[in-house]
């Protein structure tokens, strides 16, 4: 199993130390991987002038998987928009083509008091969100800032999907919901938005074939609203990607830190890009602060869906538990009575619970 490393910028190397750290562990275990890094964001454009140089994607093309960091920092903010870290991001996940993005919100009972909502209304959440990776607003053509008619700039971005974007990813969440509860939310705006109008019939339609799974359709203000008022309603929700951004990071604050969400984004072979779905946090790098779980929890998930290893990812899984049951907390999700932890003593802390 080749796996491709990429720290990327911020804390992005400080965390995904702790989750190397815990793959070297299995690996003295006995797990066959092989690991190599390369750069990418802000590192890739100091190091190449790109923020994806091209060995980097050529290394990805290469690993069964790939464990990315975050991309990101105020100092790459000015270049011109190829230049800057997110567009490396953006285009390893198109090149890739991993279209399936599994953001699991996952309420650790420990930390039902570090979330900013009352215990009873989170307590026992568990959300897989399905969100399109590779398409939408993201990469629709057309593009960019130019002059109109009155010789004013005007921005433009195009929302699309096609028939075939939205049935392999509606596909992916309907197998999703299968292996859990049987709920598939499906989260649009048709009341406004015709692409979404074509995600609804879609993914209607598709029913037919999965009829063991109950389908609701949502409208994206109404599931912002509804993911805080009552979450527990939800097991499998599936949405576009500017929709799945934004409320993946909200699901991420049921959970009591964004620090403890995880994701796989795969593509039509289970080939997979693993990182948190938090950002680069630039202003807390380097401090050995940063909460590496979501990290080593996006480990875990490789080694679920790409390597197929149930059983060390559940390892690694019951790890975070177990450090979480005995009291170890990132500043993120540190409260009163805890133990205050660092991003390394974390990771120490996962590996000797393995
Ligand atoms: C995420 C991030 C990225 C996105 C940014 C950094 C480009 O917010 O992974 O959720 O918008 O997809
Ligand atoms: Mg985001």
């Amino acid at each position: 199993m080749k796996i491709a490393v990429l720290p990327g910028d911020g804390i992005g190397p400080e965390i995904v130390a702790q989750a190397v750290k815990v793959l070297k562990a299995l690996a003295s275990d006995g797990m066959k991987i092989e690991l190599e890094q390369a750069h990418i964001g802000g590192a890739g454009y100091d190091a190449a002038g790109d923020p994806l140089p091209e060995a980097t994607m050529k290394l990805a093309q290469d690993s069964d998987a790939v464990l990315l960091g975050a991309v990101g920092g105020w100092q790459y903010d000015t270049l011109p928009r190829p230049m800057r870290p997110e567009q490396g991001l953006l285009r390893i996940r198109k090149g890739m083509g991993v279209f399936a993005n599994l953001r699991p919100a996952l309420l650790y009972p420990e930390l039902a008091s570090a979330s900013t909502l009352k215990p009873e209304v989170v307590s026992g959440l568990d959300i897989m969100i399905v969100r399109e990776l590779t398409g939408d607003i993201y990469f629709g053509q057309p593009r960019g800032i130019q002059l109109n008619e009155n010789g004013e700039r005007e921005g433009i971005n195009t929302m699309r999907y096609s028939e075939s974007e939205i049935r392999r990813i509606a596909k992916v969440g309907y197998e999703i919901a299968m292996k859990r509860n049987r709920k598939l939310c499906s989260v649009d705006k048709a009341n406004v938005l015709e692409t979404t109008e074509l995600w609804r019939e879609i993914v209607t339609v598709m029913n037919k074939d999965y009829p063991d799974v109950e389908l609701s359709h949502m409208y994206v203000d109404n599931a912002a609203m509804q993911l805080v008022r009552a979450p527990k309603q939800f097991d499998v929700m599936i949405t576009g990607n500017i929709f799945g951004d934004i409320l993946s990071d909200e699901a991420s604050m049921l959970t009591g830190s964004i620090g403890m969400l995880p994701s796989a984004s795969l593509d039509a072979c289970n080939k997979g890009l693993y990182e948190p779905s938090h950002g680069s946090a630039p202003d807390i790098a380097g401090q050995d602060i940063a909460n590496p779980l979501a990290t080593i929890l996006s480990a875990a998930m490789m080694l679920r869906y790409t390597f197929n290893n149930e059983e060390s990812a559940t390892r690694v899984e019951n790890a975070v538990k177990k450090v979480l049951a005995q009291g170890y907390r990132t500043v993120d999700i540190y409260t009163e009575g805890t133990r205050k932890t660092s991003c390394s003593e974390m990771g120490d802390a996962v590996v000797k619970n393995l």
